[in-house]
């Protein structure tokens, strides 16, 4: 092979990588990592909230359902254990929130009586389906109905990702843990990253 032929080999392959580095990354330059971005729900208390509500406040954002049957009340839990471990101040800057993936049966009432079983500082968000499915891509979580089905139409469970995303005081993703980081992390790193 001449060496123009590798030169002009070597320039195509670089365009190609570039575009698909764009296509992939929508040329924002922030990467793999822009996780976040709108939203618009309901909360546990009827009153609509967007993303732009939680501006001001850190944010822990899980999503699951109130149906789950371990997975997302250990999520919940550990994120529950981590706030109440914090000073009183840092404790009103960090706002959890818990997006169902499970509108049908997560309506408003349903959530208002789960999230009191957790942190009072808990927001517990519904939506319409597309609502919920807007939100869930946004924050890039994965849920489907289970294969392992009950066969009732009201009584089914769901997989899902299990992250909580820690997100800063302007909606920009930090870092995230999942149901089985030890508590102890969770309470340095938001010490670490609340720090004032
Ligand atoms: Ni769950």
């Amino acid at each position: 092979m001449r060496l123009y032929q590798s030169v002009l080999i070597g320039i195509t392959l670089i365009v190609i990588g570039m575009i698909a580095a764009y296509l992939l990354y929508g040329g924002n330059g922030k990467g793999v990592t822009a996780i976040g971005g709108h939203f618009q729900l309901t909360d546990h208390t009827g009153q609509e909230r967007t993303n732009e509500s939680f501006k001001g406040q850190f944010t822990l954002v899980y999503f699951g359902y109130t149906f789950c049957p371990d997975v997302c009340p250990t999520g919940l839990q550990v994120m529950t254990q981590a706030i109440d471990q914090l000073d009183y101040k840092t404790q009103n800057k960090i706002t959890p929130l818990f997006i169902t993936i499970d509108p049908k049966r997560d309506t408003v009432d349903q959530l208002n009586s789960y999230v009191s079983n957790f942190h009072p500082r808990l927001v517990g968000l519904t939506g319409t389906d597309e609502q919920i499915a807007k939100a869930a891509r946004a924050f890039r979580v994965y849920y489907s109905r289970s294969k392992e089905d009950r066969g009732a139409s009201n009584d089914y469970l769901l997989d899902h990702s299990s992250i909580i995303y820690l997100m800063d005081s302007v909606g920009i993703y930090i870092t995230h843990f999942t149901h089985t980081t030890a508590v102890s992390k969770i309470v340095a790193t938001l010490k670490d990253k609340l720090r004032p």
